[in-house]
């Protein structure tokens, strides 16, 4: 039987083609690590060169540095919130997920006996804040099950019935990293809004939703989404944000204080805090990086809409997805087509060396120029398609699966 990607006839191979070629990391790779790295364009890469020249021709250290600074970080605050469908003074700039996450988890005037809830699908970085949080505070730090939810289940229903009077905030990813799940954001956020008898803030973990996922950030009623622009979104390492809903801008407090979240007065003391989301920023970064990101975003829009791209991406994981189903031994951890880039599998074997089956696969792809990851909870591969991913490049990965199985458990 021959599988295509449904719709695959309304996009044009060879656009895709030339598209791929403005990132020098895919000429020579079969690339589904999108949820860890995104590769850079070529452009993404020069913007980030140029905006380094500059600052070296003007100072670097000059007032007519400071002013192009600013241009250049508010064009690419404008970049963003345009994305996230939010208003610009709303939006920190961060280093990366961690760091929006940290802010608002201890930007929080948390009291002993506080809750805290989370899923059981967050990320060991974020999980680790919470718990020292939670050490230092006396906050009871839950989990609810939103794993089991994968093929069958309500998860708002899930979290309903996990909050408690105490609770004041939940902490959830928008898709589940290791499932690639997409949870319901604007419902969760209303039933935990709703709350009683104080309603419940949400602080959502938006490492493999920005980027992936159309954005109406105001629209669905979040308190903070932590995102970085490394993942989905192929900007630098090292810039992302963090929006924080206008109405609780005022009840959380910054943890790292520096210049530039402050003002100062005549004397050049510090006056107040910023009145924007710059409040939460600190102090000098590699301020090029907007650059890239900014061209990042831009040639992403070249090539098509948020709600094309990720039309897009779903085509080519349910492409994905459905392949490797057919595939001896090996089991997707959804029964169903992904609703997003992401693709995880188990490999099956009844040996005694099936626990380093998965590794010693991702370690035989990766020899021959495929890149994949394991996770360990649930312990499985993981393969990302985002929307310039090619049908030979998926075909490629399920060929190369199947002759390693043929060979390494089969035979
Ligand atoms: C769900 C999730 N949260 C957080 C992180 C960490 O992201 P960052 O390096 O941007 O802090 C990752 C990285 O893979 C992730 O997948």
């Amino acid at each position: 039987m021959t599988i295509a990607p449904s719709n695959s006839s309304t996009i044009d191979p060879a656009i895709t083609e030339r598209h791929r070629q403005k990132f020098p990391a895919l000429t020579d790779k079969a690339y589904f690590n999108y949820g860890g790295q995104g590769p850079m364009a070529r452009e993404s890469l020069d913007a980030i060169q140029q905006a380094h020249e500059t600052m070296q021709q003007k100072g670097p250290f000059a007032e007519s540095v400071y002013a192009w600074l600013s241009q250049e970080l508010g064009s690419t605050r404008k970049v963003l919130a345009q994305e996230l469908q939010i208003p610009m003074e709303a939006l920190t700039l961060t280093e990366n997920v961690t760091v929006g996450c940290n802010i608002a988890l201890w930007g929080l005037d948390w009291q002993a006996g506080d809750h805290l809830l989370m899923s059981d699908c967050e990320h060991p970085g974020v999980i680790a804040a919470a718990q020292e949080l939670s050490r230092r505070y006396g906050v009871e730090l839950t989990t609810c099950p939103l794993l089991a939810t994968l093929n069958q289940g309500d998860p708002t229903a899930i979290i309903a019935e996990h909050l408690r009077p105490e609770t004041r905030l939940l902490m959830i990813s928008h898709i589940l990293w290791n499932t690639g799940q997409v949870i319901p954001l604007q419902e969760i956020v209303e039933v935990c809004h709703a709350h009683a008898p104080n309603p419940v803030w949400v602080l959502v973990d938006a490492a493999q939703s920005a980027g992936a996922l159309p954005l109406r950030l105001t629209d669905s009623g979040v308190d903070f989404y932590a995102f970085t622009g490394h993942k989905w979104w192929c900007g630098p390492a090292g810039l992302g944000g963090l929006y924080i809903r206008p109405e609780v801008f005022e009840q959380i407090h910054p943890t790292f204080i520096g210049r530039r979240g402050i003002t100062v007065d005549e004397a050049g003391n510090p006056a107040a805090w910023q009145s924007s989301g710059k409040r939460f920023e600190i102090s000098t970064s590699d301020f090029s990086l907007a650059a890239g990101l900014k061209s990042a975003i831009a040639l992403h829009n070249q090539w098509g809409s948020a709600e094309a791209r990720y039309q897009r991406i779903c085509e080519l994981s349910h492409y994905l997805w459905e392949r490797l189903t057919q595939l001896p031994k090996v089991a997707c951890l959804r029964t169903t087509p992904p609703e997003s880039g992401i693709v995880s599998f188990q490999i099956n074997s009844d040996s005694a060396a099936a626990a380093n089956l998965q590794p010693k696969l991702v370690a035989a792809l990766e020899q021959q120029g495929i890149f994949l990851r394991t996770l360990l909870h649930p312990n499985c591969i993981r393969a990302c398609t985002h929307y310039f991913t090619l049908e030979s490049e998926i075909d490629r990965l399920v060929e190369a699966i199947q002759q390693w199985i043929a060979n390494e458990i089969i035979s």
